[in-house]
């Protein structure tokens, strides 16, 4: 039969692929449906076909999954932030877990691969430590302060609630709001380039009730905007949020000109430079932060202590001298390592980044640990040092066969790949296989309820 975009099918959901879209069949073919989960029969028009699969959009829910419940925010169908928020927590950790085991399985090719239960986090709403917010308008050019719609480059939600940052936040979200439009701040129009505003971004310390605010706005300022962000400051400083207070007020532009490259320029407006963060571990460890406001920083605290808690037992087995820290961010991983090793070698490419680290590191009386700023495929070549142990934390893309190929020269006896993407992590483990890395543990962490996002320990060892 020809198939049509814009056909509308009936489907029962079967399965969930990776990125939370529903599976069901049509005539053979494989279709993705975004908001469905399995034991849902649904209506759904076709909005991609290609020979091996098809992408449809969900029109309407025929027959509820038993195990369907109601989403707790009204926009979870539409903002894109929470994809299956659908789904009972117990059902979303579930899918999450046979998602490791299938990327290994079918892109690692390692059949009933190691891996432990995976772990959930004690708070599966509020539990973000940052969130940006975009300014904009509405498809009916109204003003907005929210996030970008999902498949739609212009449009921005106008968010009054969201339950993943806390309570504060969405305090500050609507006071902002309100105070821009009195003020009348031109929203950055991404469809010319005219206007001023481009983002709200808020970050907190979960365990300081510290938080940190910066406003990002282009060069085309209206009159008058310099001296009215001191009312901006008065108006932050004048909001009741609890226990919570705000530490640093920064307003940051985009500078961009014809020939060269996209800038931003940072300008403390209140406070100070740094907001700052503390995390325990299981074995008492603890370390305090200090975050700049670009830097990389795990966005669910509590969970990042279990992250860090497993990666340190999994490091911790053996006995390691020298460790080098890959992708390190702040050098929150080395930083931990370091109290039990003789040296730790830490690589990233945030100069911010590497700022923060350095300062944790007197911050926390650590000195046998070393960062590098720049590209790990470049600064990996230039170490002399011989380590043990390698812990590697990339972006999702995961790492090159070039990184991995000088990894395997540096012969250390174990790896502790952690990734936020199973598949390029199953990816990465395949071949790494082919250095005489064999994959012994995996464990799954939780770190992003409500989303399809999932965060992964991998220990990884050479054979002898
Ligand atoms: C997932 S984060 C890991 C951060 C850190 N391990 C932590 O737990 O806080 C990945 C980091 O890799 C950095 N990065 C991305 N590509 C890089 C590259 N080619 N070389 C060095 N660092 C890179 C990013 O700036 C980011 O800080």
């Amino acid at each position: 039969m020809q198939l049509k975009k814009g056909q509308i099918v009936e489907l029962d959901i079967e399965k969930l692929a990776f990125g939370g879209r529903g599976i069901g069949k049509f005539d053979g073919l494989t279709v993705f449906v975004a908001g469905t989960m399995p034991g849902d029969k649904v209506e759904a028009s076709f909005t991609k076909i290609k020979k091996n699969f098809a992408e449809a959009k969900l029109e309407k829910i025929v027959k509820e999954s038993p195990e369907r419940i109601e989403p707790r925010c009204k926009y979870s169908d539409i903002c894109g932030g929470c994809q299956i928020q659908f789904m009972p927590y117990e059902a979303q950790l579930e899918f999450k877990q046979q998602q490791v085991i299938d990327s290994f399985e079918r892109i690692g090719k390692i059949y009933d691969p190691p891996v432990e239960e995976i772990i959930g986090s004690e708070k599966s709403f509020y539990y973000r430590n940052k969130m940006e917010f975009s300014f904009g308008y509405d498809k009916d050019m109204n003003f907005t302060l929210g996030m970008h719609l999902p498949g739609r480059r212009f449009d921005i939600l106008n968010l009054d609630i969201c339950y993943l940052q806390s309570e504060a936040s969405v305090k500050i979200v609507n006071a902002v709001r309100e105070f821009v439009i009195g003020k009348k701040w031109p929203p950055f129009k991404y469809s010319n380039g005219t206007g001023c505003l481009r983002s709200l971004y808020i970050r907190e310390g979960k365990s300081t009730n510290e938080i940190l605010v910066t406003l990002t706005s282009s060069q085309d300022l209206p009159k008058n905007f310099e001296d009215e962000l001191q009312e901006f400051v008065v108006l932050l400083n004048g909001l009741d949020l609890g226990e919570q207070k705000i530490v640093s007020v920064y307003w940051s532009t985009i500078i961009s000109k014809r020939g060269s490259p996209r800038r931003i320029e940072d300008k403390l407006l209140f406070g100070s430079k740094t907001y700052s963060e503390k995390m325990v571990l299981d074995n008492g460890d603890e370390l305090d932060f200090e975050i700049l406001p670009q830097s990389f920083f795990q966005v669910n605290t509590a969970q990042a202590e279990v992250l860090y808690s497993q990666i340190l037992k999994m490091a911790l087995e053996q006995k390691h001298d020298i460790v080098f820290d890959l992708f390190c961010g702040t050098g929150t991983i080395g930083l931990f390592l370091a109290k039990h090793v003789d040296k730790v070698l830490g690589i990233e490419m945030n100069v911010d980044a590497v700022k923060s680290a350095q300062e944790n590191a007197k911050k926390n009386n650590i000195f046998n640990i070393d960062f590098y700023t720049g590209d790990v495929s470049k600064l990996l070549k230039n170490l002399r040092e011989r380590p043990s142990l390698i812990v590697i934390d990339p972006p999702r893309a995961g790492i090159t066969q070039k990184i991995i190929e000088k990894i395997s020269e540096f012969a250390p006896s174990q790896i502790v790949y952690v990734s936020c993407n199973p598949s390029t992590l199953a990816r990465d483990c395949d071949w790494l296989k082919e250095y005489g890395y064999k994959l012994k543990k995996v464990q799954p962490v939780d770190m992003f309820p409500q989303t399809y996002h999932i965060e992964n320990v991998a220990l990884l060892e050479r054979s002898a």
